[in-house]
């Protein structure tokens, strides 16, 4: 029988939905979704225990697992407890057969953590972005590391038109002069503009990408990105996406950079000063994808020395972010903490993805190809796509063990 520990977000401070209340939600129910843009088919466990549109990210949501878990004979421990040697989920950890975490509360799984968990084999990540372990400790020691690929990447595709649009508009700004009661439309608009025309560019272009990019076409913007992986040229034509070998060479040409790589040895700190003084004056830069893919005092003297109009996302470090984080009180920023994958809507894809996951792994069958990162004592499925380890590093790189 498998021990689950499970590292999930607090409940809302005025407590979790109540249970039954017609109330307790802003929507009933959510749309159905079956499959994705690339046709990859939505999760597909054998059955669910959860509603869909519930808070399930969070403590008491307990993803949904606790019913399917038990009544197999199997071990659910839930937690947001996480820091510190003293944290339940050091405590825990020790003998846990598998660890589930979202990357809104992450489980950092050291390489120091993964060499005592003895009865370690896998570990989940509960939406995209296996950072938060150690890969190359996890290929040394034999766990499998899956994630939910796809079940939250257009939420977040969402969250960067968003923010993007936000930005260039002067939207919160001229927000919070309502809530203060003031009506000076000059101080709303003297940063205020418009995004037609501009020249947009992400660094990567897989499923959050490719989605920005989409989503952006309409806006009549010129839009660029950045690839290990060439795109299609049907899709290049269709979107009219011109192509740059490395960030390096397209932000330059940028009015707005969009990141959304995955972190591992190859991205880490990549907007750095030398990065961010390529780019034109004024260039806003939205960043959902990993703080440590920036460098976060370079981003900070870029705000305050007018390089940067504006850095939004949603990703910081460590998570949960400080009070006195430095970011939070930088200049013309729009950051949310880390929540644009664990929309209610993405919630019920990726528990049920984990669900999904769990179901295979405790019946021995194959996990599904494209939720794997690590498996075999390798990179593998999507890892084996989007991810780098230290072993595939330059000299001096720091890798994941950084974490
Ligand atoms: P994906 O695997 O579909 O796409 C990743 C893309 O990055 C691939 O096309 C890959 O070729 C490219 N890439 C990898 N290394 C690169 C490099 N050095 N230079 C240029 N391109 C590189 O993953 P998806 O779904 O698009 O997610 C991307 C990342 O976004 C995740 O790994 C995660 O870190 C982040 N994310 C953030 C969320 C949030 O809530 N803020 C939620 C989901 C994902």
């Amino acid at each position: 029988m498998a021990k689950v520990l499970c590292v999930l977000y607090d409940d809302p401070t005025d407590g979790y939905p109540a249970a039954g209340s017609p109330t307790a939600y802003a929507r009933d129910g959510l749309p159905r979704i079956d499959s994705y843009p690339d046709g990859q088919t939505a999760p597909t466990p054998r059955a669910i225990d959860f509603t869909p549109g519930h808070l399930l990210g969070s403590v008491s949501g307990e993803l949904g697992l606790r019913a399917f878990l038990e009544s197999r004979g199997h071990t659910l421990v839930v937690t947001s407890d996480k820091e510190g040697p003293d944290s339940v989920f050091d405590r825990e950890l020790a003998d846990a057969d598998v660890v589930v975490s979202q990357p809104f509360w992450p489980a950092y799984l050291t390489a120091e953590r993964i060499a005592g968990a003895k009865n370690l084999k896998l570990a989940v990540t509960a939406g995209i972005g296996s950072d938060h372990v150690d890969l190359d400790a996890a290929i040394a020691h034999g766990v499998t590391v899956a994630e939910v690929t796809y079940s939250n990447s257009i939420s977040v595709a969402e969250h960067v038109v968003m923010m993007t649009l936000s930005l260039v508009r002067n939207y919160l700004p001229a927000h919070q002069l309502v809530l203060d009661g003031g009506w000076h439309i000059a101080d709303c608009v003297s940063r205020s503009y418009d995004l037609e025309g501009m020249h947009v560019g992400t660094v990567a272009a897989g499923r959050i990408g490719l989605a920005v990019l989409r989503r952006l076409a309409p806006f009549d913007v010129a839009l660029h990105y950045t690839d290990r992986h060439r795109l299609p040229a049907d899709v290049e034509s269709e979107l009219g996406l011109v192509f740059h070998e490395s960030a390096a060479d397209m932000v330059p040409h940028c009015d707005v950079v969009t990141i959304n790589a995955p972190l591992h040895p190859e991205t880490e700190h990549l907007f750095d000063d030398k990065l961010l003084a390529a780019m034109k004056r004024g260039t806003y830069l939205i960043n959902t994808a990993r703080a440590r893919i920036v460098d976060q005092d370079a981003v900070r003297r870029a705000l305050e020395s007018g390089q940067l109009a504006g850095y939004a996302g949603d990703v910081w470090y460590p998570q949960p972010a400080p009070a006195d984080h430095p970011w939070r009180g930088m200049p013309h920023h729009g950051m949310t903490p880390h929540i644009s994958g664990s929309s209610l809507s993405a919630q019920a894809r990726y528990a049920a993805g984990t669900r999904e996951i769990l179901e295979s792994w405790l019946d021995g069958t194959p996990v599904r190809e494209e939720y794997l990162i690590v498996d075999g004592g390798g990179l593998a499925g999507t890892g084996a796509r989007s991810y780098a380890v230290r072993a595939d590093a330059p000299d001096g790189l720091p890798g994941t063990a950084r974490l």
